[in-house]
């Protein structure tokens, strides 16, 4: 069986003003009637998924225990340490031989059936060995995620000839312009023993503290208390670069899945299903002469007009009005920072 490993960490500003601090992008609601956290959570059940491991911050646990069902298990870090260590966190806790399937918890997947094929492909491989990533059609020079070129087919897959995690726009333009290259979805399939495998060849001395974490961890019930000492020495480190653009153990699934990671406004536009306009609307909006606008209001009744690629969203007494390109700024406003 798959164990999904769901990953829930630091705090999207790009999504304010409906992110804040104190509720971030994976507690939100943002694509239907269930938090993104939560459609994790729902795409990982069925026939061969066991119940999920949750790892996340102190500061999330009560969002956490809220959303997730009473069958999860929850890992609490001592101190944010990025993708590495938390992982490590999930796969140290468990058998050599357990097929873990790390997913992020702030994605939109639009088939959730294409998920979990690719999945149980991904699962497959990581039975022989292999540290396997999904990789999604790379649509534009987008500097903010991993590339990974296909090399020789292997059984449901291929091997990964090269991972590159956040190249620069240059690298990521000759990257499309060759071909070749998918975007890493940010999920992973492998054995807890290969994980580790591999951190204690790239990471000895992450591997070292995580499982000092652990072996010194404390369980109250289904929950996880791994010892802060040992971990707090862990120099933070996302497990792209520790381990994806490092290993040769490394193979790729591809997935056609509708994925989106939600990374700004527009693209939270782009994944809900629109009008014949192209024009979204959540809560009490008005639109004449629109296109392609998102309106999203939690209380008052918005009325546009006369406008293409403009996004409103109203949160309490914030207000946003971007254009579509320009909700790639949102974080430059003082708003996200002084939330
Ligand atoms: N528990 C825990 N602790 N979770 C964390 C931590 C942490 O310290 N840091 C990040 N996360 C969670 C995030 O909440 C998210 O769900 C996931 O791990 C990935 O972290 P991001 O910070 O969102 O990574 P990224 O978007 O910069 O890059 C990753 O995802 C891209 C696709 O969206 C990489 O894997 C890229 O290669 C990939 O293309
Ligand atoms: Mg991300």
């Amino acid at each position: 069986t798959i164990i999904p490993v769901i990953l829930c960490g630091g705090s999207g500003t790009r999504l304010w003003p409906r992110s804040r601090k104190a509720r971030p992008k994976p507690f939100l609601p943002l694509t239907g009637e269930r938090t993104l956290f939560q459609a994790t959570l729902d795409r990982c059940r069925g026939e061969g998924f066991a119940s999920p491991i949750i790892v996340a911050g102190k500061d999330h646990m009560a969002l956490v225990a809220d959303q997730s069902s009473p069958d999860a298990t929850l890992i609490v870090e001592p101190s944010a340490k990025s993708t590495a260590p938390a992982i490590g966190l999930a796969a140290a806790s468990l058998p050599a031989d357990a097929i873990m399937l790390v997913c992020p918890s702030d994605h939109h997947i639009a088939d959730a059936e294409a998920f979990r094929e690719a999945a149980r492909a991904a699962a497959g491989l990581a039975a022989d060995g292999w540290l396997v990533a999904f990789g999604i059609n790379a649509k534009r020079p987008e500097t903010g995620y991993g590339y990974i070129r296909r090399g020789e087919a292997i059984a449901g897959g291929y091997r990964i000839d090269r991972f590159v995690e956040k190249p620069d726009r240059a690298t990521a333009e000759t990257f499309l312009a060759k071909g070749g290259y998918a975007w890493n979805g940010g999920i992973f399939a492998f054995l807890a023993g290969a994980y580790l495998d591999e951190l204690a060849a790239h990471r000895p001395a992450m591997v070292e503290a995580v499982r000092a974490a652990i072996n010194g961890a404390e369980r109250d019930g289904s929950t996880i208390h791994p010892a802060a000492g040992p971990f707090a020495g862990i120099a933070a480190e996302s497990v792209d670069y520790a381990v994806m653009e490092n290993s040769n153990r490394a193979a790729v699934v591809p997935a056609d899945m509708g994925w989106s990671d939600i990374g700004n406004w527009a693209a939270l536009r782009d994944a809900l299903a629109g009008d014949a306009d192209g024009n979204r609307t959540r809560g009490k909006a008005d639109l004449v002469d629109c296109r392609n606008v998102l309106v999203d209001t939690d209380g008052p009744r918005v009325s546009v007009v006369g406008l293409q690629d403009v996004i409103v969203v109203v949160d309490g007494d914030e207000v946003l009005v971007t254009s579509a390109e320009g909700t790639q700024l949102v974080g430059k406003l003082p708003g996200p920072t002084n939330q």
